[in-house]
């Protein structure tokens, strides 16, 4: 064999590796994935407060029940912090709650970690977000870059979605059994606890949100037509005006808080999809000790009384 041929075909079985490491990487689901959930600035009215910022247990729970576990990413890091935690984590969720969403620590650690994510798919790299409420609304403000939010009367109401043509096929949804997909857009199950809203106004004017976006449900307060379901056409980005995380594990008593088994179920199914997606990505920690130590059963929640708006939290430093 002259060395010619014989390096030919090193070259050929080194491509032939190659392929086979990125199918198996395609195929084979990363079955312990481990998402990041972001934390926020304590509110100062919390009677509960302990530290500088916390996150609500329903959201660790939500992602538990499907398959994940969570590694809480606190505020008030440095950027090389967050590179680091991000090469470690397999997804991130946004969580709800009511910060400043301009000028908040939590939204300065969001947007560090949502252009890690936009560089990362870019370069093959799967790395899935899920904005919640205020997650929502974060996300539309960075890929916008601006606060194109509105005041709609959304404070405390169970809604139906009401689904666009695109719903269907839809990443997120297209899976869905009928009968959940038949609940959701009928019966008022959807959790909405917000005062500001995307509208499908702001939404259709913005060159950015548009091509970025296909929304996939809206809703309305009467007077205006909000987003309340969205994915990202070329990323695996998801953003849900409502609180799916709340049906199960939630239980102030108020008008939009809703405990149908069909709104346990979409609880669950959004969490199983987001988990899914955080299965196809494949960064992890450098050892099972520094796993260990990031993980949040390092933390204890508190229990804030079952009237509160949220059961249980956790405070960091
Ligand atoms: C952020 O960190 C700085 C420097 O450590 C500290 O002075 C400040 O109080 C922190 N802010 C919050 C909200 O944690
Ligand atoms: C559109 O966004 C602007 C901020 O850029 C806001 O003042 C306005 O209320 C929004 N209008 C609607 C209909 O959403
Ligand atoms: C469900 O929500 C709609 C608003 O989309 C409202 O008109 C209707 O009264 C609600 N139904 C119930 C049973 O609350
Ligand atoms: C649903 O959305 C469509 C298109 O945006 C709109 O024309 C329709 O009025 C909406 N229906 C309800 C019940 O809000």
């Amino acid at each position: 064999m002259s060395l010619s041929t014989e390096a030919g075909i090193a070259a050929l079985l080194a491509a032939a590796a190659l392929l086979c490491s990125v199918a198996a990487a395609d195929s084979l689901p990363n079955q312990r994935p481990v998402v990041g959930v972001l934390a926020q600035e304590i509110l100062p009215e919390d009677p509960f407060a302990a530290g500088s910022s916390y996150i609500a247990a329903c959201y660790v729970k939500y992602l538990e029940s499907a398959g994940a576990r969570v590694v809480p990413i606190r505020i008030n890091r440095t950027e090389e912090e967050y590179v680091q935690i991000f090469s470690t984590i397999n997804g991130l969720l946004l969580p709800g709650g009511n910060v400043d969403t301009e000028t908040s620590l939590s939204t300065r650690a969001a947007k560090i970690f949502y252009r890690l994510a936009l560089k990362a798919n870019n370069a093959g790299d799967y790395f899935p977000i899920w904005g919640t409420c205020q997650g929502f609304q974060q996300l539309t403000l960075l890929t916008a870059d601006r606060n194109l939010l509105t005041v709609t009367d959304t404070r405390s109401a169970a809604l139906p979605l009401n689904f666009t043509a695109d719903s269907s096929s839809s990443r997120l949804f297209r899976n869905f059994p009928a009968d959940l997909m038949r609940s959701l857009s009928e019966d008022n199950i959807t959790a909405n606890f917000h005062s500001w809203s995307l509208s499908l106004q702001n939404f259709s004017r913005n060159g950015k949100l548009k091509r970025f976006y296909k929304v996939l449900s809206t809703n309305t307060d009467g007077t205006t037509d909000f987003i309340s379901t969205m994915e990202a056409r070329h990323y695996p980005f998801y953003a849900v005006q409502w609180h799916p995380e709340k049906s199960p594990f939630e239980w102030v008593d108020k008008p939009g808080m809703v405990h149908s088994t069909q709104a346990v179920r979409a609880s669950f199914y959004t969490a199983s999809f987001f988990v899914s997606e955080a299965m196809k990505n494949q960064h992890k920690f450098s050892s099972p000790a520094e796993e260990e130590q990031a993980l949040i059963y390092n933390f204890s929640p508190v229990f804030r009384g079952i009237s509160s708006i949220f059961v249980q939290k956790y405070y960091f430093d």
